[in-house]
């Protein structure tokens, strides 16, 4: 496999926006155990086995961004760990890691399978998880996840604590759930030395229920959280969208994800592939670039780089989210298609 010439790699990702790219977002499969109301419908048809990357091809994906200057990868989904054999791709990663080239590999999961794999994911190099949790109340979490049990996540969680793994817990803000449920998880968070990030649900994909109902402005969530709790804001960039603050009475950070009702993008920093290979630049808008067939039609590199440097340059500005009950969503494919 011929690699970029240094002084070709040396040249950084950046778009015509300026904007640096510096994360790579790496979705390993679009399948799930759970069916998040907000993310999929019940009966989610998803993507089939043929159209996958194999495990090699999104290593190779990998190191082609790692090459072209990337530094942080997050192994994402649908779930990932329910891709089989996974961790051979995290084990395989870990010495990029040693040699400096990558300074953090991350995943996000449902941590339905965590308890399984917290370990090898910790001798991988792994040093901090970020943890899908809506609810600490064990019927509403079966609602919510259409059939999943709060107890298995509750395990995988304290498994990834008990190896020293970090946790950031993700929260999708939903009308009529969080307002109840946020003190308890800003409790159950910090008092575990874990951070929370509560994010705004967006417009990704038909779920057969309905997305207005179910949006929470963050605006309004942050109004009530300041009527009990003192929220500090804090300069701290983890490099994603968040916006951080301290709260004074549990010492714990508490972060605000809101592509609905304050845009981030010009801050951004991220591309996405699909677990079929497919290189999205934006989260929320259509375009994507064909990374599997370049990298099918020749075990050189150099075609893969050239992809990926002319997808770059049309990465757009930003997403456009619109809610609104009578609309489609603003992006068909779902969040589980994309990666997060
Ligand atoms: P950290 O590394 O901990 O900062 O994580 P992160 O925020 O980059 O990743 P995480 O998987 O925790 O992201 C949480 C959620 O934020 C994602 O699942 C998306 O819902 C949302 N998000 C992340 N990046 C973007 C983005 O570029 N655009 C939009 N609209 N939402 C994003
Ligand atoms: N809007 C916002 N967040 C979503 N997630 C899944 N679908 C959506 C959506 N439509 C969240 C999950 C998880 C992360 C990967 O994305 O809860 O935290
Ligand atoms: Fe699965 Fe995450 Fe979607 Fe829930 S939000 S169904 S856990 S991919």
């Amino acid at each position: 496999m011929l690699m970029e010439t240094s002084q070709a790699s040396a040249r950084p990702l950046v778009d015509t926006f300026g904007r640096s790219v510096s994360y790579l977002r790496l979705s390993v499969t679009d399948r799930c155990d759970l069916r998040c109301v907000y993310c999929m419908p019940e009966r989610m048809i998803f993507m089939q086995r043929q159209h996958l990357l194999s495990l090699e091809e999104l290593e190779r994906v990998a190191r082609a961004f790692i090459q072209l200057g990337v530094t942080k990868i997050r192994i994402t989904g649908g779930e990932p760990l329910v891709r089989k054999n996974v961790m051979t791709l995290f084990n395989n990663l870990s010495p990029s890691l040693r040699d400096g080239s990558l300074k953090e590999l991350t995943l996000t999961t449902n941590a339905t399978r965590l308890a399984d794999h917290a370990a090898g994911l910790a001798e991988a190099g792994v040093r901090r998880v970020n943890v899908s949790l809506d609810t600490l109340d064990p019927q509403r979490f079966t609602e919510l996840t259409r059939g999943g049990s709060l107890t298995t996540v509750l395990k995988g969680i304290e498994a990834a604590r008990l190896v020293g793994l970090a946790i950031k817990i993700n929260t999708v803000a939903l009308k009529g759930v969080t307002e109840k449920e946020v003190d308890q998880l800003i409790r159950f968070a910090h008092g575990d030395g874990m951070d929370l990030t509560l994010i705004e649900t967006m417009p990704l994909g038909e779920t057969g229920e309905d997305r207005l109902a179910q949006y929470l402005p963050l605006d309004s969530l942050r109004r009530q959280i300041e009527e009990r709790w003192t929220l500090n804001p804090v300069a701290l960039r983890t490099g994603g969208p968040a916006r951080y603050a301290r709260i004074e009475e549990t010492g714990g950070l508490v972060g605000f994800i809101t592509p609905l009702t304050h845009n981030f993008c010009e801050g951004c920093n991220r591309v996405r592939v699909t677990a079929a290979g497919l290189l999205h630049t934006c989260l929320g808008q259509e375009d994507a670039a064909d990374l599997k067939d370049v990298m099918r039609a020749s075990q050189d590199d150099r075609m893969l780089v050239d992809g990926i440097r002319a997808a770059i340059q049309s990465k757009p500005r930003g997403h456009d989210f619109v809610l609104d009950r009578m609309s489609a969503p603003t992006i068909a494919r779902h969040m589980s298609n994309t990666g997060g």
